[in-house]
């Protein structure tokens, strides 16, 4: 199979049965409010295809047996499939993908136009060639409708053919090998109908969660050149409903089957009951060609504002992968979610793996959708503000103040993260307490700061930003303990983003488990701590002062934080490496040599180890970045400041020798880690940072972990890698109302443009290895600040500004010079 890769077009020419789930995932369409795999239409989860359809935020609970234990887990719920459409020849039989004989085959994602496009010729048993010609949309433009064009060409063959279009209610969640011990049948089927000759109808109700989904389908067939009388017959079972239609078909002309579908469900805003509205919407969608004509404008409008041009050199390839990314970022959350009561899940809404649940993975995504749609990062931060209430609840529970947000969030903000996880190589069993990773709550607060500083939306900061941030503060200001001896306030208990040390060797990570002093979580902390006073300082003064009083926020408690935030605890070792946690060196070294050749791939380490009867728990083994996080989020400088106000040595040198320690102890075993060492690179080694690069640009391309992409995209690392073109490499960094620049393109890529938007400006930034030019659009903001490497510029709206790039052996010599000069004052 070779994937033909044109800067618009993911091209798979030819069909392999045995990466087709992975082609399903990658050819999802979806708007925001639903997706539907790639799957083949004349196909039912088999074994090969898996024809999923997911409502954005479509969670429904179950429980089920697991070792003795009842266990209940949220999933997302896979939707009745819409996508039937077969043919026929004569009385059969139906065609069906794996049944013929392929003459020839291509499948390609169109990402301009938002269409996924299909182009079979096959031969049956009786040697008939016919040729299958298909699109499909998920529309952009109007969310509750989808459409599928199946146009059959008959080469050597005439007489009578049939359609069959159906929705089939039989489905379950089964699209994840993991899950399948567990409970599955999410679906109520409640009513089934035809509207007329050429209409079906299906509602359906998750059995938990009550969700009503109403989906009416029209199927219409026609041939330009030919009459073809179509005649409509409509047939049921207990969970499916379909319609043969049959007519006559003529060698050599094209008879065209369109499918439009409405889906509606009880959630949505605007409506009387789910049924009624999916049939009107569907009375009122025009054909294939106006819903294509309506969505390619809204792609249209989506790509002015989210594309990025790599111009000027060999980079189409790159360009596609980061353009496959940017398409399915914005089916996972799109201008449509807005309106929605959704998060943006780790795996987007194109298949079932994390149950669609959202994570800390947001700090990944929300830099890519801040610079662009930002009114759409404001929407799913309220989708935390909502939570807000159980999150004070699961704090209260624990013993804690403030708001203790879950690691895994679904439907109603309850920690979702199951309670036992399968490990497929050893088989069994085995208790999750990933949970355990609070720094989730340094993330949220992180993400709302970094919203504010790129929006300057002090009325989101005002209304649901700042009292998040503050009872987030409250939380960690509780879950610290002071140590009188060190005189140093220590977290205890947490994981760090690491997911391998879930407790100290030999400990039972249930009972006691958990590790004490994170770095990266209580560098984080000490950040927030350190932020709590500018977010109150942001917001109106009469505002902030009702805040505190709602909140009963006292003095005394913001100086308690404001000491907790010079006082953290970071443990060190060998002389200014960073401990990842508390006892971190006492821990073995790994044998990775040993294991990289005793295994192909040892990124889940802790898979492989407990099949082994041994525990990761006892090596210095990470599976992705834990410390370097700290790297990837904070400037240099930044972090230097943060170290400076707690008290602890740290400089350039410290953080060179840290990056190579981390570098050689990390498995990568998640796909967010090669967004994080790329990033931590990007300076220091050019060369190594663009392998990082490119290997998650083909994180779920190639589906580089061997099998998690059939079950979902890695939304993280896909807006990572943008996020790693739009700020890393054009180096943005936006700090104290004012947005710096200090482009180091790799040697790879010779000029970025991208179209960003910065506190109401909307910036065209073209830079090169030469130049940085800025230009302002908006003619409706105020100026805003700009810096390049200390060279401050006011931009109003409509201007442009240039700067010259120092070189690289230039910008050395600045380095050096800041450096002696910072010496030189302490
Ligand atoms: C990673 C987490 C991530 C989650 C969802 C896990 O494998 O370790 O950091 O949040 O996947 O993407």
């Amino acid at each position: 199979m070779s994937e033909e890769t044109l800067g618009w077009v993911l091209t798979y020419d030819s069909y392999d049965p045995d990466r087709e789930a992975l082609h399903e995932a990658l050819c999802t369409l979806g708007n925001g409010y639903f997706a539907t795999r790639g799957a083949s239409p004349d196909t039912a989860d088999d074994g090969t295809h898996y024809p999923g359809t997911y409502l954005a935020g479509g969670y429904n609970r179950l429980t089920s047996e697991v070792s003795g234990r009842k266990v209940e887990n949220e999933d997302l719920v896979n939707l009745p499939n819409w996508l039937p459409l077969s043919f026929c020849i004569g009385e059969g039989p139906w065609f069906h993908i794996d049944e013929v004989e392929i003459l020839s085959y291509s499948q390609s994602l169109d990402l301009k136009r938002g269409l996924l496009l299909r182009e079979i010729r096959a031969r049956d048993a009786e040697g008939r060639i016919t040729r299958w010609s298909e699109k499909r949309l998920v529309s952009m433009a109007e969310r509750h409708l989808a459409a599928l064009s199946v146009t059959i060409t008959p080469e050597n063959w005439s007489g009578k053919m049939q359609f069959r279009s159906g929705l089939d209610g039989s489905v379950s969640n089964n699209g994840v090998a993991r899950y399948r011990q567990l409970a599955s049948q999410h679906l109520d089927i409640l009513e089934l109908d035809h509207l007329g000759a050429d209409t079906l109808y299906l509602r359906a109700r998750t059995n938990q969660s009550r969700i009503e989904l109403a989906m009416a389908a029209r199927t219409l067939v026609h041939c330009e050149v030919c009459d073809v009388h179509p005649e409509y017959e409509t047939h049921g079972s207990d969970r499916r409903i379909w319609q043969i239609v049959t007519c006559e078909a003529r060698e050599g002309a094209p008879i065209t089957a369109e499918k439009v579908v409405a889906l509606h469900n009880s959630r949505d805003w605007a409506i009387a009951e789910a049924g009624l509205e999916a049939k009107r919407t569907l009375g009122h969608a025009g054909d294939f060609a106006q819903l294509q004509a309506a969505h390619e404008i809204a792609w249209r409008h989506l790509w002015e504002d989210c594309d990025i041009e790599l111009t000027d050199g060999d980079m189409a390839v790159t360009e596609l992968k980061l353009r496959v990314h940017i398409f399915h970022c914005l089916q996972t959350a799109s201008p449509h979610s807005i309106d929605l009561d959704v998060g943006i899940p780790a795996r987007g809404w194109h298949g079932e793996a994390y149950r669609g649940h959202i994570f800390w993975d947001e700090l990944f995504i929300f830099p890519f959708l801040s610079l662009r749609l930002p009114t759409l990062t404001r929407a799913l931060l309220r989708y935390r503000y909502r939570r807000l209430p159980e999150a004070k609840r699961a704090a209260r529970e624990e013993g804690f103040e403030g708001a203790m947000f879950p690691w895994q969030s679904g439907s109603n903000g309850r920690e979702e993260t199951q309670k036992l996880h399968l490990n497929p190589e050893s088989g069994r069993w085995n208790p999750d307490n990933t949970h355990r990773q609070r720094h989730i709550n340094a993330a949220i607060a992180f993400n709302i700061w970094q919203y504010y500083e790129a929006t300057d939306d002090y009325e989101f900061l005002t209304s649901f930003g700042a009292e998040m941030f503050l009872e987030i503060a409250r939380f960690w200001a509780s879950i610290a303990t002071y140590n009188a001896e060190i005189d140093r306030y220590e977290i205890k208990g947490v994981m760090g983003p690491d997911e391998y040390h879930t407790a100290y060797p030999g400990i039972d990570a249930s009972a006691e488990g958990g590790i004490d002093n994170n770095a990266y979580t209580n560098v984080m902390v000490a950040w927030l701590m350190s932020r709590t006073e500018d977010v109150l300082d942001a917001i109106p003064t009469a505002q902030a002062q009702r805040l505190c009083e709602t909140m009963g926020l006292s003095p005394e408690e913001r100086e308690r934080w404001y000491e907790i935030s010079r006082k953290l605890r970071v443990p060190f070792h060998d002389d200014g490496i960073i401990s990842q946690f508390e006892g971190y060196d006492d821990l073995e070294e790994f044998d990775w040599d040993g294991y990289r050749e005793k295994y192909d791939d040892i990124q889940r380490l802790d898979r492989i180890l407990e099949a082994e009867d041994d525990a990761v728990n006892r090596y210095k083994a990470s599976k992705q970045a834990d410390v370097l996080m700290l790297f990837y989020l904070f400037t240099a400088d930044e972090l230097y400041q943060i170290f400076e106000r707690l008290g602890y040595p740290f400089g350039p040198e410290h953080l060179r020798r840290n990056v190579e320690y981390y570098m050689a102890r990390t498995s990568h075993g998640s796909t967010l880690s090669g967004v994080a060492h790329a990033w931590v690179l990007a300076r220091s080694d050019r060369p190594r940072s663009w392998k990082h690069f490119q290997h998650t640009l083909d994180s779920d391309i190639a589906d580089v972990q061997g099998g998690t992409t059939p079950e979902g995209i890695h939304t993280g690392a896909m807006a990572g890698t943008i996020d790693l073109v739009q700020r890393c490499f054009v180096g943005i960094d936006m700090r104290g109302n004012t947005l710096h620049f200090d482009p180091a393109l790799p040697d790879e890529i010779k000029r970025i443009r991208v179209r960003l938007r910065y506190r109401r400006q909307v910036l065209d930034v073209d830079v090169n290895h030469d130049s940085l030019v800025i230009e302002s659009r908006s003619y409706s903001a105020s100026s805003i600040k700009l810096a390049y490497r200390g060279h401050y510029r006011d931009l109003a709206p409509g201007e442009t500004c240039r700067f010259r790039l120092i070189k690289p052996d230039e910008r050395l010599r600045d380095e050096n010079r800041a450096r002696e000069s910072r010496n030189a004052a302490e």
